[in-house]
């Protein structure tokens, strides 16, 4: 099976990674790595051309990594350029701006096109992911809560970090995080640890918790048709229940989600003779 080991060189502690960074265009990708390469801001929207590079040197542990950074173009009129770049990652930015639901959206076809890219390299398991929530300064026009965004990372696998790069909020803890769990994985022969993927819920549990975030009325939450009987309400309610009570699911969200299904039993059930 194919892993994107990273060449190593002579020094047996020093290592060279290649990270690239994903998402919609003007989402902050460049301004992220700029914060931490550079500690500086740049406010003005300069669109990054096909794909910028960069190296830096940073220190885990006892081994000195240099990382290529790759910094992916997000329109889409530079696929042609990019697509070419996916190839012999270990470490993934995925960013999306928390002020705009469509960059959370996109999210998963990136990771489409993406593995769509990589073809027969495409061995996620021997890719740290991390998901950068950004732009978390402009608190007035958020639309992807925490909940949400650390769902989506977390069942997959996925670290996920709170960012801002204009304030510098978690870049620093999320660089950290990211070149350590890569030097982990590296040290662990190209596999992602164990511990880093098992997140204590399972895939249905944070699907389930989806689909009721986004349900359009208590019918479509409990997923039983308009004009269901109070069996088919109840049979409903107790399967969802007992995915998402409270002492059994510690999915993020599933609170809510678990709150939101007792509401709607109990509204529907007023309503069935
Ligand atoms: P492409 O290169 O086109 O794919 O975009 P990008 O994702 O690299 O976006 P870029 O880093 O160029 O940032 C886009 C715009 O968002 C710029 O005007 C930045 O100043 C702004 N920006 C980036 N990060 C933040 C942030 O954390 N907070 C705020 N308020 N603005 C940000
Ligand atoms: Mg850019």
């Amino acid at each position: 099976m194919e892993t994107n080991l990273p060449k190593r060189r002579d020094n047996k502690k020093s290592l060279r990674v290649k990270v690239i960074s994903l998402g919609n265009a003007e989402v902050g990708k460049s301004c992220i790595i700029k914060r931490y390469c550079e500690k500086r801001f740049v406010p003005k929207y300069l669109a990054t051309i096909g794909i910028d590079y960069g190296v830096t040197k940073v220190q885990v542990r006892d081994r000195e990594i240099k990382v290529n950074i790759f910094d992916m173009a997000g329109h889409p009129f530079f696929y042609e350029v990019r697509n070419e770049f996916y190839k012999d990652s270990q470490g993934v930015l995925l960013v999306y701006d928390v002020g705009l639901r469509e960059s959370f959206d996109a999210l998963d076809s990136w990771l489409g096109e993406m593995k769509q890219e990589m073809g027969s390299q495409a061995n996620m398991d021997s890719i740290v992911f991390v998901v950068c929530a950004n732009k978390v300064d402009l608190t007035k026009r958020r639309v992807v809560d925490e909940g949400e965004g650390r769902l989506w990372a977390e069942s997959r696998g996925f670290h996920y970090f709170e960012t801002s790069a204009q304030s510098g909020e978690g870049i620093n803890e999320m660089f950290q995080a990211f070149f350590s769990s890569i030097t982990d994985m590296c040290e662990n022969g190209g596999k992602r640890p164990v511990s880093e993927v098992s997140v204590g819920f399972t895939k249905e549990q944070a699907d389930t918790i989806r689909r009721i975030r986004n349900s359009k009325d208590s019918w479509d939450m409990l997923g039983v048709k308009p004009g269901a009987t109070r069996e088919e309400v109840n049979k409903a309610y107790r399967k969802l229940a007992v995915l998402l009570h409270p002492d059994k699911c510690v999915a993020p969200g599933s609170e809510d989600a678990f709150k939101a299904v007792v509401n709607a039993r109990t509204s529907l059930l007023k309503n069935i003779k």
